[in-house]
């Protein structure tokens, strides 16, 4: 059957636009996520709108299930082909249409990058407020099918409060549009908020009418140096009461920053600390900054303020690049949120967890401390095999989300779900939720085709 189904996407869609070669498959059936081994069937490159609903329409046909694919910057398996799908890329849809200043928004095709949108919107004085370490790689689809978060939620929202309208290929072959370019329809279900952060489950996202935000104005960045997350919830408030717009407020601790500074080759910001914060704000009144934090006293142990754009570029530089300085390490991810009021608490249960039953790990801890969101990156001793580390990062999620459930938190902050959350969703999610999620699913794709076995099994 897959010969002939393969044989069938090759004359119509021309033989350049399917892979099957084993390098090929390596790279395209997997995200950031290493947990997995990819295993799909073949790529598929569909040019267009037609193409995508004609692929579709034949893998529904032939049986054959489908992982629609972005930038593949996904850190929870959401875009991983384990078990023999097609991959659905969506790269080649990179239109970008005429920006409607005064409606503020503009329809794009799924795999234009977040930062080439940001690029095309720039002379308009617009962009789209989905601000990603990932930008470069990450699409428009991919971050609309995972709701993004990233950098500036505090200020701006997830991705979703960035989305006007969709346009989706239906695991059956149907193309629909769902919503438009209005800010305003109050005229039944908004289908489209339901695609969004299905990490497609439901359909295909093939472009999206985006609503856009005016280019913030200059902003001041600076990095303060402080003993613990406690300090750092205690430094937000504070800046919260202020005269200024907080644009981001970040936090990471030492071993972050030191795995940037050997990756990147970049100096130390400041002396040793246990943990900064990275604020970026907008000063519109002029608050002397570093006055006001060395009015803090105890609080803060050491700060620097950026002078001009180049060092508030540079600084930001040691929060954006974590990932990447971790990246090369055995590394096991965790991305949770709590309200914002017990972000300081559960850093410091992570942290005493791992000490008293992790003591040879190292554990990493950021995040967005104004979005109540931590990332947990854990790193095991390099002696553990595959198994016994698979087994006892096991074991620290089951710790990790009891903590966090404590909290009334989440397993997922942005990440998603996919294939690594799988089996935790009902920690956090109360089982008739989750039973209404498998309804919606069994609704739009019965037969179960479009990236089956991701969020729950059916
Ligand atoms: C970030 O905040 O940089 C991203 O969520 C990526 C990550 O968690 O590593
Ligand atoms: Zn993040």
């Amino acid at each position: 059957m897959s010969t002939n189904f393969l044989e069938q996407l090759r004359a119509n869609l021309g033989a350049n636009a399917v892979a099957t070669d084993p390098t090929e498959l390596q790279h395209w059936g997997r995200d950031w996520t290493r947990a997995f081994e990819p295993a799909p069937l073949a790529v598929v490159w569909p040019r267009d709108t037609a193409e995508v609903a004609f692929v579709v329409q034949a893998c529904s046909e032939a049986c054959v299930a489908i992982v629609p694919s972005g930038g593949r910057t996904g850190l929870a398996a959401g875009a991983v082909a384990a078990r023999g799908e097609l991959v659905l890329s969506l790269d080649r849809l990179r239109n970008v249409g005429p920006v409607d200043v005064l409606n503020r928004s503009v329809t794009v095709g799924a795999g234009v990058p977040n930062a080439v949108l940001q690029e095309a919107l720039a002379p308009h004085g617009l962009w789209w407020p989905v601000d990603l370490a990932s930008k470069g790689s990450a699409t428009i689809g991919g971050n609309l099918a995972t709701n993004a978060g990233g950098l500036r939620v505090l200020r701006y929202g997830h991705a979703r409060n960035w989305v006007l309208g969709l346009e989706v290929v239906l695991a059956s072959g149907e193309m629909v549009r769902l919503g438009g370019a209005l800010h305003k329809d109050n005229s039944g279900y908004a289908l489209q908020q339901l695609l969004v952060g299905s990490e497609g489950t439901l359909g295909v996202i093939t472009a999206a009418t985006l609503a856009l935000a005016p280019l913030p104005g200059p902003s001041e960045v600076f990095v303060v140096g402080l003993r613990d997350f406690d300090a750092a919830a205690r430094l937000f408030g504070a800046l919260r009461s202020c005269s200024v717009t907080i644009n981001a407020f970040e936090a990471l601790t030492d071993l972050c920053l030191t795995r940037v500074v050997t990756h990147t080759g970049l100096p130390r910001p400041l002396p040793t600390c246990a943990v900064y914060a990275l604020c970026d704000v907008e000063n519109p009144r002029g608050l002397d900054l570093a006055g006001w934090l060395a009015g803090l006293g105890d609080l803060v142990i050491d700060a620097v303020v950026a002078t001009d754009r180049a060092q508030a570029e540079r600084l930001w530089q040691y929060r954006e690049r974590i990932t990447e300085s971790l990246q090369p390490l055995r590394l096991h991810k965790n991305d949770v949120a709590v309200p914002v009021s017990a972000m300081a608490a559960l850093a410091g249960e992570v942290s005493k967890w791992f000490a008293a039953h992790r003591p040879d790990w190292q554990v990493a801890l950021f995040g967005h401390v104004g979005d109540g969101n931590l990332h947990v990156n854990a790193l095991a001793p390099q002696h553990l095999s595959h198994e016994a580390w698979r087994a006892a990062c096991a074991d620290a999620d089951r710790a990790l989300y009891a903590l966090v459930a404590t909290h009334g938190g989440s397993l997922s902050a942005e990440h998603g779900i996919g294939l690594l959350k799988k089996p935790y969703l009902g920690l956090t999610r109360d089982g008739a939720e989750v039973a209404q999620m498998r309804a919606v699913k069994r609704a739009l794709d019965p037969a179960n085709l479009l990236n089956p076995g991701k969020i729950f099994d059916l």
